[in-house]
């Protein structure tokens, strides 16, 4: 798989990609991040990337040149099956949404700034809206680093126990089990007792039993969903 990211902050978003998980799927070439910094496709002096909006108001608005520059020059070298902008109003993201996303070859992912990017943007270049909350970020870039590891860990060899992925919280609509290591006890706090009997399937019973719990008490919402299925 292969991530461009389109940004005016490349220099924000590296770190998460230097360490851990990431970086090994990166190494591995699992996954290529490639960086574009918009500036560099600024068409003036003083690269300029941003301007007034019409009609007035406060905060300026990403213009579409620049945008449109660097989106073209990416499309020329290869075929993108998506090109996302990370906004507050895009679909919420999710457990689905990284799956789909982890199965494509190609994808742009374009970091919102300022008031956020000219409509023209969103209406021509832009195949899917990504939001990682109800909340404001100052920019696009914090929740591309959110998507971009939802995704990269999902793909196949990213994870080293690939069956790891797949028994996360929000895989089946359910939150995942409580879990514990050693010591059994410790300063008198226990692991329950089922867990160190050595019997698989009481065990997988009591974890299923405790996912159900867990979703039906902290997620009523998506309890729902998991009934629906
Ligand atoms: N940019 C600013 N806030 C954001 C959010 N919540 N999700 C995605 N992109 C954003």
């Amino acid at each position: 798989m292969r991530i461009d990211i389109i940004t005016v902050l490349p220099e924000l978003m590296r770190s998460p990609f230097e360490a851990s998980i990431l970086k090994r799927a990166i190494e591995k070439d699992l996954v290529e991040i490639h960086f574009h910094n918009l500036r560099d496709y600024s068409s003036n002096n003083y690269k300029q990337i941003d301007d007034y909006q019409f009609g007035g108001g406060a905060g300026m608005v990403m213009m579409i040149e620049p945008i449109d520059k660097c989106i073209s020059a990416l499309r020329e070298e290869r075929h993108y099956q998506e090109v996302i902008y990370m906004t507050p109003d895009g679909n919420r993201f999710d457990q689905k949404i990284a799956n789909e996303l982890s199965l494509k070859e190609n994808i742009i992912i374009l970091c919102g700034h300022y008031k956020g990017v000219d409509q023209r943007v969103r209406d021509h270049f832009i195949t899917r809206e990504v939001s990682v909350g109800d909340f404001v970020l100052s920019g696009g870039e914090l929740a591309a680093n959110i998507l971009c590891d939802a995704v990269i860990r999902l793909i196949p060899g990213v994870l080293s126990n690939e069956t790891s992925a797949l028994t996360d919280s929000f895989q089946d609509d359910l939150l995942a089990p409580p879990i514990y290591t050693r010591p059994a006890d410790y300063k008198g706090w226990h692991v329950p007792e089922i867990l160190l009997s050595g019997d698989a399937s009481k065990i997988e019973e009591w974890r299923e039993n405790k996912a159900v719990e867990h979703t039906q008490s902290r997620r009523p919402d998506l309890w729902k969903k998991h009934q629906g299925e």
